[in-house]
Order: structure tokens, then C-alpha cells, then sequence
């Protein structure tokens, strides 16, 4: 069997280990020649990818590994890049969750004015990346898992049209895990799946099993009182709490099962009052997993030896396996994808970036029809598609006025004054990560 190349782009993110875990234990169906690290920040990789080194001579020695932040070290003689990089890192993230918080409006690393000022450092960081695979692998593939996806794939969609980039997202298959313990089966794989939306804002619209029987409504009895929750679960207290209100977002909707993302859109003052504006997922965030993999790393290099790391397979990052087996050996998985359009959702906008199943081969994919959807989702997914097309346009023609116009046509943002101040505190905190604005053409009574 062929041998791959991989450079993973944003070494040093706190899903790295699990990945090049979850890699080891695929080389049976997916084998590697080469690994690489690539990060702009030396220093944060060099924890992450000294003791990927290790766990690679222990597991893999075969595998010859590289850690750098030479863009053409790194991306030379690369079949894919896998990236997820977050631009600005997490401080910039706790900046994105707590500015909106002081104009009573909730603050998310991918949804509402959080998701966007992310975007607006995003866009340029996923472009270069693609640049530089384009220059020194002109034949590799890149899977995009960096946030916020939603933006960042219209941004592809509009600035390197061509390019082969696929865009995926972890939120449905972690959903999916949920129902399949809530199932009693063994894996979200025996299921098969309709859903569409956009990213982090779409609905399951049927769910069977290999036999065509239909999974819904036992799900929906399970949803409906305790939403996506499962026993022994053990999630962070703040998704704990996501996973629960699905049940009031699935309420609003009684024929569809929802992506958990919704509940920014619906409850926003739900979300509001349950945030701490002193603690955020960010700090959250950076209290454990990013202590728990960076200190689990250390330990790993300490000791020269991985005895006794509680560094874990990252199952359920699989899926990126799954879409590079895909490519490499035509599979022909269905997945589900953020692409365009183009009519697979019929009476949807043909330009949107939707979240919908694929299936994938050599060629990339194949969108599979959705048809009509309802005038409920229709008009959600219009105002929400139409935020993340002018965030784009702003980013492009460096506008302060589109950018005000995407602040305010999110439903998150009760008004254009509310907007307005959230933007100019936010242009302020992003002064080193966002184009420079352009006001002049700004008229404000
Ligand atoms: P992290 O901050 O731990 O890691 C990100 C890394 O990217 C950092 O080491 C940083 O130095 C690096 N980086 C930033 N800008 C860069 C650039 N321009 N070039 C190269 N490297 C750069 O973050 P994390 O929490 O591990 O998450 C990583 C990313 O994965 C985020 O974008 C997150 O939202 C995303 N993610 C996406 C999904 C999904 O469903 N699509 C799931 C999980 C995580
Ligand atoms: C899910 C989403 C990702 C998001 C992540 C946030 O997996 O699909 O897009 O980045 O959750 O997780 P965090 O633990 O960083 O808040
Ligand atoms: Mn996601």
C-alpha cells in the first residue's frame, strides 16, 4: 500500500497528540511515511512535538517526523495538510467570549460577534497555509478544521475557488457518538444519516440503520427529556450544559434533531445570563485540556518514555482519517462536508457553504441532494449565510461598514448601536490580527 506524506498544520494546538495517536493506530489502512509539525509559534510546538517524537520512535519508528516553522520545510512532498490552526491563540479567543459580554450580548468562540472577530483573524492565516501547499505540493489536499469553519470555508469558496481544500467539522460526529450510545449501538457508523445546515447550524432530518429502520423516534424520546445528554457523561461543565439544552433547542422544532450550536441563536439571553464575565470556555479551556496535554507532554519529555501518559487516542477525530482514506484510496465515504451549494438544497442560495452528506473519492466530493427545505430553517440559515458572506466581503474590501452590516444582521445582536460598539472594542483588541478598516464612508447619527 502507498505510503503518505502529512505536515499538520498548527502543531502545537492541544488536538495534535491525540491526532498523531489516533494516526498511529490507523497505519494498517492508512500508512505514513512522513510526519510534520508546522506552527508559526517555535516555541508552543516544540513541547507538543518533542514528545510526538517520542511517542513516534516508541509506536512508529519507521515514520520519519519533522517539527518546524519553515513553511517550506514543512509543506514539501505532502500528499495532505491537515490543519487547524487558531490564529491569535486562546488569549485572543478569551477576548473574542468576554468584549461582547460587556455589551450584554454572549460571547462564543464560533458563533455571534466572538465567531466573527475570530473570522476576521482566521481568513488570512487558512490562505496562507493553502498558499504555501499550493507552491511546494501543488497535488496534496488540504482537510480544514480551523475555526471559525463556517467563514473561513466562504473565504476559500470566494478567494482560492480552485484549490483542494475540504472542510469538515467535529460537532455532528460527536453528536452522532451521543445518539449511538443513546442507541445502544456501537458505533455512529452503523447509521446513516440526512442532515443540512451550515456550519454549526443544521438539523438531522432522518437517521436509519443498516436496515432501514428509522432511529428517529427513539432519539426524539431521548432528546425531547434530556436532550443530547448520556449516562456517564463526561463532559466540561459548560458543554455538559450545551448538550442538555438541546432538548429546548429540539423543542422549537419537534421534526428535526438539531446541531447544539443552535442554542446561541435561540437562547441568546439564556446563554447571556449563564455566562461569567470574569470566566469564559477560554479560561476553562486553558485550566484543562490545554494544561492537561502540555503537561502530559512535558512528563512524556521529562521522562524520555511514555509509561504512564494519560495522553489518549482521539477516536473521535477519526473522521480526518476517514476523509483522507477517502481521497487516497477512493473510498467513496459518505461524510458530511461544508461545500457549496450548487442546488443541493433547492430553494437555498447556490453560493452558500452548506453542511451537508458527500460522498468522497479521489476527485473530492460529490454533494448528495437535499431538496426543499422548511420556511423556519430557510430563513434561519438566510440571515446566517448572509453574516458570514459579508464578514468575507469585509475582510476583502477591508470595510468597516460590511463589517458593521455582518455585526447586525446576526440574530445574536439585538441592535445596530449594540453592533457598533462591540465592533470599534473589537477592531481595538484585533489591531494586530485583522486588516486595517475602513471608515470613511461611515455615516453614523
Ligand atoms: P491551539 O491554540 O491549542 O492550537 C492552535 C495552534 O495554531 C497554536 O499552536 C498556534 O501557534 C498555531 N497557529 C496560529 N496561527 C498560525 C498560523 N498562521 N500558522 C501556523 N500556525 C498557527 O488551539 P486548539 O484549541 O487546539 O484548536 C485548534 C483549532 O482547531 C482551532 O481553530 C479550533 O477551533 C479548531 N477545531 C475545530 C474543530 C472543528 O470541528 N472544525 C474541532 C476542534 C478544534
Ligand atoms: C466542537 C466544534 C469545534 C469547536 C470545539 C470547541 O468540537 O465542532 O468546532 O472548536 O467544539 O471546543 P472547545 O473545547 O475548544 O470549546
Ligand atoms: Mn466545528
Amino acid at each position: 500500500m502507498k505510503k503518505f506524506s502529512i505536515v499538520i498544520a498548527g502543531g502545537g494546538s492541544t488536538f495534535t497528540p491525540g491526532i498523531v495517536l489516533m494516526l498511529l493506530e490507523n497505519l494498517n489502512q492508512f500508512p505514513i511515511q512522513k510526519l510534520k509539525l508546522y506552527d508559526n509559534d517555535a516555541a508552543r510546538q516544540s513541547t507538543i512535538a518533542e514528545a510526538c517524537k517520542i511517542i513516534l520512535k516508541e509506536k512508529a519508528p519507521g515514520i520519519e517526523f519533522l517539527a518546524t516553522t519553515d513553511p517550506e520545510a514543512a509543506f514539501t512532498d505532502v500528499d495532505f495538510v491537515m490543519a487547524h490552526i487558531r490564529v491569535g491563540k486562546y488569549a485572543m479567543r478569551e477576548l473574542d467570549e468576554k468584549i461582547p459580554l460587556k455589551h450584554g450580548v454572549f460571547g462564543q468562540e464560533t458563533c455571534g460577534p466572538g465567531g466573527i472577530a475570530y473570522g476576521m483573524r482566521s481568513i488570512g492565516g487558512v490562505l496562507e497555509l493553502i498558499d504555501y501547499m499550493e507552491k511546494y505540493s501543488p497535488d496534496a489536499w488540504m482537510l480544514n478544521y480551523s475555526n471559525p469553519a463556517a467563514i473561513v470555508a466562504e473565504a476559500t469558496r470566494r478567494l482560492r475557488p480552485d484549490s483542494k481544500v475540504l472542510n469538515i467539522c467535529d460537532m455532528p460526529i460527536g453528536i452522532e457518538n451521543r445518539m449511538a450510545q443513546i442507541l445502544g449501538l456501537k458505533s455512529r457508523k452503523e447509521m446513516k444519516v440526512r442532515y443540512y445546515g451550515l456550519n454549526h447550524f443544521g438539523w438531522w432530518t432522518d437517521i436509519r440503520d443498516q436496515n432501514g429502520n428509522d432511529l428517529i423516534p427513539k432519539l426524539k424520546e431521548h432528546v425531547r427529556k434530556h436532550g443530547y445528554t448520556v449516562p456517564k457523561d463526561d463532559a466540561d461543565a459548560s458543554w455538559s450544559d450545551t448538550f442538555l439544552k438541546a432538548r429546548d433547542v429540539y423543542a422549537l422544532d419537534p421534526d428535526t434533531l438539531p446541531n447544539t450550536y443552535l442554542k446561541y441563536y435561540f437562547y441568546p439571553d439564556y446563554v447571556f445570563e449563564h455566562s461569567n464575565p470574569e470566566y469564559t470556555r477560554a479560561n476553562e479551556v486553558m485550566e484543562g485540556r490545554e494544561k492537561f496535554v502540555f503537561g502530559e507532554c512535558q512528563k512524556i519529555i521529562e521522562n524520555q518514555s511514555t509509561q504512564g501518559s494519560k495522553l489518549h487516542v482521539d477516536e473521535h477525530a477519526s473522521y480526518i482519517v476517514d476523509l483522507a482514506r477517502a481521497i487516497a484510496f477512493n473510498t467513496q465515504e459518505r461524510m458530511l462536508l461544508i461545500v457549496e451549494n450548487q442546488g443541493a438544497i433547492s430553494n437555498f442560495d447556490p453560493t452558500a457553504m452548506v453542511e451537508i452528506p458527500c460522498i468522497v473519492g479521489s476527485n473530492g466530493p460529490e454533494r448528495i441532494a437535499i431538496g426543499e427545505i422548511p420556511q423556519f430553517q430557510k430563513g434561519l440559515m438566510e440571515q446566517q449565510v448572509s453574516v458570514e458572506k459579508l464578514v468575507v466581503e469585509a475582510w476583502i474590501t477591508r470595510s468597516y461598514q460590511k463589517l458593521w452590516q455582518a455585526l447586525t444582521l446576526s440574530k445574536t445582536v439585538p441592535s445596530a448601536k449594540v453592533a457598533k460598539a462591540i465592533l470599534d472594542d473589537l477592531i481595538e483588541a484585533n489591531k494586530d490580527y485583522w486588516p486595517k478598516l475602513h471608515k470613511e464612508d461611515v455615516v453614523v447619527r
